[in-house]
């Protein structure tokens, strides 16, 4: 099975390389040709344009940064619309709007191409070891001739039905993440506040019924200021976004969504969009230090 990959950042470079450790030939295209090197050097065919990814691939893996990024390499000038179609499946691993998504999988089935959305849980570290959690939705034929390349991204597959449901469960994911990320960052920033160290309000946290594979793992990370990006800050500000707009579009209000999208958006125009999205913590630490020093010169 001849495999496409469109977009090699930070999630597709990792998926590409567990495509190629397990033998599938790939065929890769990214805007900024620097992040194909690592792939290629692994066995992956660089090409210029979607299009050229499109000509060498039986099914096309679609993972950029948003709905935007989705349209431009799949419609316009040298898109994957442009390249072989006959019998040619997409699958958007991007984390969009599933009211877009709907849109994109419309637009492709007047070319005659099929389209899952297939959003994951996990990050790099994962995707190279094939252990993603995958959601498809889609037409189920389409489902059952892909599953071969499925089982090799993720450890469990979830089929959910018509187009952009995937993407609609992806979203209340990651919703999980915002709250996770904020909860654990206001508990160490509290704990610090009080004068306690931090590392003892995770030990006793991961002692309990409410640890989560966050506090276990990045927590320790988070206390010793690494925010090395797994997945940035400001692509989950995106999600939380696109989670805002879904919800309005659905007549529902998120409160806490709501709040932690002012909080995001606050933390990537003070210049931490590029850490991690635990990186929050750095930001809650930086507005108390300002606020602790306004304080002490009134
Ligand atoms: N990292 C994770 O843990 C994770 C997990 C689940 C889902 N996701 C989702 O997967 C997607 C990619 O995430 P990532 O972490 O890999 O992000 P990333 O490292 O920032 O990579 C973003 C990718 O999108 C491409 N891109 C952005 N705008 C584009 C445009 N207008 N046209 C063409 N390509 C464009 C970038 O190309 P350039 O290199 O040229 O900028 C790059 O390949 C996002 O939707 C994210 O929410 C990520």
């Amino acid at each position: 099975m001849k495999i496409g990959l469109v977009g090699t950042g930070m999630l597709g470079n990792a998926v590409g390389l567990n495509l190629l450790k397990s033998g599938f030939p790939l065929t890769v295209f990214n805007r900024t040709k620097e992040k194909t090197k690592e792939l290629e050097k692994n066995g992956a065919t660089v090409v210029s344009t979607p299009k050229e990814v499109a000509e060498n691939s039986e099914i096309v893996i679609i993972i950029v940064k948003d709905a935007d990024a989705v349209r431009q390499v799949s419609f316009e000038t040298n898109g994957i619309i442009h390249g072989k179609i006959n019998d040619l499946i997409v699958c958007d691993m991007s984390t969009i709007n599933p009211l877009k998504s709907k849109e994109i999988s419309n637009k492709f089935s007047e070319f005659k191409i099929s389209m899952l959305d297939t959003p994951v849980m996990g990050g790099p570290k994962v995707a190279i070891s094939g252990d993603l959690v995958l959601m498809v939705a889609g037409k189920k034929e389409v489902f059952d001739k892909s599953k071969k390349l499925f089982d090799c991204i993720a450890h469990k597959t979830f089929y959910l039905g018509k187009n952009g449901t995937a993407h609609a469960v992806k979203l209340a994911m990651n919703l999980q993440i915002t709250m996770l990320a904020l909860a654990i960052s206001e508990g160490i920033t509290l704990a610090r506040g009080s004068e306690i160290d931090p590392k003892i309000f995770l030990d006793i946290l991961n002692s309990t019924y409410f640890k989560t594979g966050m506090s276990e793992n990045k927590g320790y990370k988070m206390i010793q200021d690494k925010f090395e990006a797994t997945f940035t800050l400001k692509n989950l500000k995106k999600d939380i976004q696109t989670i805002s707009e879904t919800a309005h579009s659905h007549g529902l209000e998120l409160p806490l969504m709501e709040k932690a999208l002012q909080v995001y958006q606050n933390a990537e125009k003070d210049g931490f969009g590029n850490l991690d999205y635990t990186g929050i913590l750095a930001y809650i630490k930086k507005i108390n230090e300002n606020n602790r020093s306004l304080d002490s010169s009134d």
